[in-house]
């Protein structure tokens, strides 16, 4: 049967956490597969804002609701073409300490330009800002991939900043195959309230 994929044990930890009517981030839109599940969580009555810094992925990803979603079921959903370390200069001041869940999925645009990659020092920043945004009890969830050039130090940079946070902001979970050292591994943590 196999373990879940990281994809599969994001969207699992998420589920669990977020309800209909909630607002959340997708802080790499890319193709729209998370904002997608995020969007069948929250329902019609639920708010998205998905950061990316192309605007192909944005595009991406509203086809993607159009498509998959029926009319009726849609969020409010905000496209935003920006870096995700703004995050909390692009949302406004009522929604700290009110969102459910961000989700962070790092690397390049499946099938676009590899060029355009995540850093480690803006997704550092970001996630110091997810941490803000959450409601108590809220979750950030982080899929790394340190199969590829970049994503190795990424991999390795998020992980030493999660490692150290305080445990009194967050608790820190890892989902990592560990005979596989470049498979994708998902770094979790849930806000202390
Ligand atoms: C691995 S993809 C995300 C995959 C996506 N969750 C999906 O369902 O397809 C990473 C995305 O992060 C975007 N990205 C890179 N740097 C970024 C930044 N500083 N802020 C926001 N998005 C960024 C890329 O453009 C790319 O679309």
């Amino acid at each position: 049967m196999g373990f879940l994929s990281v994809l599969s044990m994001a969207h699992k930890w998420i589920a669990e956490r977020v309800a209909a009517g909630d607002a959340v981030i997708d802080a790499t839109a890319g193709t729209g597969v998370d904002t997608l599940k995020l969007a069948e969580l929250v329902g019609a009555k639920g708010t998205i804002y998905a950061f990316d810094v192309q605007q192909e992925a944005l595009e991406q990803t509203k086809a993607r609701l159009d498509r998959q979603l029926e009319p009726d079921k849609h969020p409010q959903l905000y496209l935003l073409l920006r870096d995700h370390a703004l995050m909390v200069e692009a949302l406004d001041d009522a929604l700290f300490g009110r969102i459910a869940a961000v989700m962070f999925n790092l690397g390049y645009l499946p099938g676009g330009d590899a060029s355009i990659m995540t850093k480690p020092a803006s997704s550092i920043q970001a996630l110091e800002a997810a941490l803000t945004l959450l409601r108590a009890g809220g979750i950030v969830t982080c899929a790394l991939y340190p199969g590829h050039a970049g994503g190795d130090s990424e991999a390795a940079a998020v992980e030493a900043w999660a490692a150290a946070l305080p445990s009194d902001r967050g608790q820190v979970v890892m989902y990592r195959q560990l005979q596989r050292t470049t498979a994708p591994y998902l770094i979790a943590i849930e806000k202390r309230g």
